[in-house]
């Protein structure tokens, strides 16, 4: 419409009177016609791709991402359009719309990120890979990940954790700091384990495909060691270790960026702390009784306390959203998102539906006696490019959360109430606190 008045006010302005009606009758059959042809310039969906917005895509990493989001989509629904750093975006917060961009169509998405995060990392890890190598290099992965590959990592894991809980002991700790480290130790060693399998899987797979020289037989053997699959074969050592460092990387910041959270919480909410302490000694005293130490089965059996985790999960949404690009137009709920377009599926603003988890903003772990809605819930992503690490991430926290809670108690340092992103949103300060030993009751 707005072209149409543009034609009208030059015409009227420009052109006599007689030639006034074919040249708006022409208007109008070039209107129709630019239409049809191009749909998509009608169809985008709503938002504002203004310039004003480059400070609040600047906002959108140090600050609050919650009023971002929220804001626009009070305005403009769960799918809007609009500009980061320049490059044309559409925002999604519908569950709906997460599972086409993540799932259902999720090859017409691939991954996209910052050039400066891929040379970090190096070209070859999983992250910045989509289709056949990504598939095959996620099903190593994953399998190094899966609960069979890290049952037997608990006891290696609670050896970390009690190396690390006695030097924290009557001290003043940044929370966010000392997990950091935790977490790195437990990635440094479970990636070591992974290379180790990784490798060793390889290895017996080419040797069990030369003893047997029948053609074909299926499954994974055969995806990973069709002739095609070169790439994956012979994984170069530039291709082991950048997926090494990529895990590290991915392992490390969001797991003690989680852990901090689920302290503070537990920090806030005494009755909470002690419940999930009684359900801990129950276990702690099980295992002296049996004089075992923790293993696997263990901690399948703390329900409360996994509780905790999802809650926490859900309520700091370290992981905002994530990024894709449309490889192509693609037609979506009535829109069109043209190709090269980044497109954001909002986790935080998914998370803090005031339809999916009522009364949002509440700490409450007993929403999750309720399995959550598909697609409501996706603190570890969803499709093919989940969270591998997801299993090792939950299993790390309940084990540092076993030692911790029975042996220790543990205050907030000073009064700062804040949240700082850095970037992920972690308390302010990375969470300052005494650690003292607990008084057994
Ligand atoms: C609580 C801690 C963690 C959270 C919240 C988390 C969250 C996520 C999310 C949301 C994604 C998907 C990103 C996307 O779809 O674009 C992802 C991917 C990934 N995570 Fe985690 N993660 C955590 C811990 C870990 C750990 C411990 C590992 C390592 C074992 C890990 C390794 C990875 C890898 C390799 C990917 C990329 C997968 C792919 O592209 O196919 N993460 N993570
Ligand atoms: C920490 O303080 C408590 C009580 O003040 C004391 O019993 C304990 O031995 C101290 N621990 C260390 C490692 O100093
Ligand atoms: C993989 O295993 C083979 C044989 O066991 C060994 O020679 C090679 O160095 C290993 N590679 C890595 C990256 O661990
Ligand atoms: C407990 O187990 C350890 C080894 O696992 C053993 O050395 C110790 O004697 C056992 N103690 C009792 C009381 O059974």
């Amino acid at each position: 419409m707005q072209s149409l008045f543009r034609i009208l006010s030059v015409s009227t302005t420009h052109i006599p009177l007689p030639l006034l009606t074919p040249v708006l009758f022409f208007s109008f059959l070039l209107l129709l016609f630019l239409q049809w042809s191009h749909p998509k310039h009608k169809r985008l969906p709503p938002g504002s791709m203004g310039w004003p917005y480059i400070g609040e895509t600047l906002r959108l990493y140090t600050e609050n991402p919650n009023s971002f989001f929220s804001n626009r989509q009070k305005r403009y629904g769960d799918i809007f359009k609009t500009h980061i750093l320049g490059c044309p975006c559409v925002m999604i917060s519908s569950p709906e719309a997460a599972k086409t961009v993540l799932v259902s169509q999720a090859h017409l998405f691939k991954p996209t990120y910052p050039p400066s995060k891929e040379k970090m990392i190096g070209p070859e890890a999983i992250f910045f890979h989509q289709g056949a190598y990504h598939s095959r290099l996620k099903k190593l992965v994953q399998a190094s990940f899966l609960p069979t590959a890290i049952r037997g990592s608990v006891s290696e894991i609670e050896k970390i954790v009690l190396k690390f809980l006695p030097t924290w002991e009557n001290c003043t700790i940044n929370t966010l700091q000392e997990m950091k480290k935790y977490a790195f130790d437990v990635a440094m060693f479970s990636a070591m384990k992974a290379r180790k399998l990784l490798n060793e899987t390889l290895t017996k797979l080419i040797k069990k495909r030369r003893e047997s020289s029948k053609e074909g037989g299926g499954g994974l053997l055969e995806v990973l060691l069709s002739a095609k699959d070169q790439k994956l074969n012979h994984l170069s050592d530039c291709q082991i270790a950048d997926n090494i460092i990529g895990v590290i990387f991915a392992a490390h910041d969001t797991t003690a960026s989680v852990l901090t959270w689920v302290l503070k919480y537990l920090h806030d909410n005494e009755p909470l702390l002690e419940a999930v302490t009684r359900e801990q000694e129950e276990i702690r005293r099980r295992l002296i009784e049996a004089n075992h130490s923790l293993e696997w089965k263990d901690t399948r059996r703390m329900p409360l306390t996994s509780r905790v985790i999802q809650e926490t999960l859900r309520t700091a949404s370290i992981l905002s959203f994530t990024f894709r690009e449309a490889v192509q137009d693609v037609e979506f709920q009535g829109y069109v998102i043209p190709r090269g377009w980044k497109v954001l599926p909002l986790f935080r603003t998914i998370h803090h539906s005031q339809d999916f988890f009522p009364q949002p903003e509440k700490f409450d772990p007993s929403r999750f006696e309720v399995p959550p809605r598909p697609y409501t819930y996706m603190p570890f992503g969803n499709g093919v490019h989940s969270c591998p690490g997801s299993e090792l991430a939950k299993l790390e926290m309940l084990v540092l959360l076993h030692h911790l809670t029975t042996t220790y108690r543990w205050k907030v340092a000073g009064n700062e109430d804040g949240i700082q992103y850095g970037p992920f949103p972690v308390p302010k300060k990375g969470l300052p606190i005494n650690v003292y030993p607990r008084k057994k009751k």
